[in-house]
């Protein structure tokens, strides 16, 4: 029988970088022409626990239908690959890769678990729960960002890198030239890259997806500025923004604005910054990239990645691309 490997956690970064950021991205945000703020502030203890409501509503497709593609093609994703390392980019709370774990498991080949994620409360919890139910699975744990720390994703093993979920999405066209780029020159032969991306499909599918009945898309929207009321000292009245979910066809992508009702002057006092919103003014704050395979192709291979093989959910609604470094 295998025994319990104790999980191991390296920082990357430390809560004053975090915070760091933050000032610098909401400050450039809000003084910008057109203001925006990054997707990634949704993600507080509140923020979290509705995108898991998200990911369970009856408009929102992408989740389950990834975990579809993975219940059924893990296996031969794992055994293509030969990986006995997953290295998770975005791993959040590690629910996805139980199935991928347990392919490897059933294939012998559960060496070594690798979450990169920014949250370090939510990882060492995950690594800790997936040590105990995986004995013999040695957690490695990584707080970082996949813009700064690709290089920590450990050397050991043959790695299957993977990037879940459709958070790709959530990065601009240069965003993702960078971060492909970056991903291929870590890659080593035999590496695989396993990704995976929401499909470009009916138009009012795509907006419901985003914008459900229940509110709940609304209120994980209007989430990021009770984060800026309590990190920053703001003082945004919340229920005064509405909630907008926008279908951009040349962009091909969902986007999610918050509309200010009323004009108003809100206090962002820990940056000692004023800013005000017109009558109607949107701010962006979620970019969702969907993409055609075709196009993901021609990406990949300008970053430098060459696809191995691609699984569609039924209904082509989600993709998930296995590729190799050319
Ligand atoms: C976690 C970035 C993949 O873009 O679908 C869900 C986030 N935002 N509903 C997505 C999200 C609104 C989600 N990602």
């Amino acid at each position: 029988m295998d025994t319990v490997i104790p999980p191991t956690i390296e920082v990357h970064l430390a809560p004053d970088d975090l915070r760091v950021a933050m000032e610098a991205d909401v400050r450039a945000g809000l003084t910008s022409t057109r203001k925006q703020l990054p997707p990634v502030y949704f993600y507080d203890d509140r923020g979290s626990r509705l995108f898991d409501e998200i990911t369970r509503l009856p408009e929102y497709y992408p989740t389950r239908a990834e975990r579809a593609i993975l219940e059924a093609h893990a296996k031969d994703m794992v055994e293509s690959a030969g990986a006995n390392v997953l290295v998770e980019l975005g791993a959040g709370t590690c629910d996805k890769s139980r199935v991928l774990l347990d392919a490897m498991q059933s294939c012998g080949r559960l060496g070594i678990y690798r979450p990169l994620d920014v949250s370090d409360t939510t990882l060492w919890e995950a690594a800790t729960a997936l040590s105990e139910e995986y004995p013999g699975l040695a957690v490695h744990a990584v707080v970082g960002d996949f813009h700064h720390h690709m290089d920590e994703l450990g050397d050991e093993g043959r790695r299957l890198i993977a990037f879940l979920g459709g958070t790709i999405g959530n990065f601009d066209p240069a965003q993702r030239a960078g971060f492909l780029t970056g991903l291929a020159a870590v890659m080593r032969p035999g590496d695989r890259f396993l990704l995976g991306t929401d499909l470009i499909k009916d138009r009012a599918r795509l907006v419901a997806a985003y914008d459900d009945a229940a509110g709940v898309t609304a209120a994980f929207n209007r989430n990021v500025l009770h984060v800026l009321n309590r990190d920053l000292g703001a003082d945004f009245d919340p229920d005064r923004f509405t909630h907008v979910a926008r279908w951009n066809e040349p962009e091909h992508r969902i986007e999610m604005w918050l509309r200010s009702e009323d004009a108003c002057r809100v206090k962002i006092a820990d940056l000692g910054l004023e800013v005000e919103f017109a009558a109607g003014e949107e701010m962006l704050t979620e970019i969702s990239t969907k993409f055609s395979p075709d196009e993901l192709r021609e990406e990949l291979e300008e970053g430098g990645l060459e696809v191995e093989a691609s699984w569609a959910s039924p209904g082509d609604e989600f993709l998930m691309t296995m590729a190799v470094r050319r």
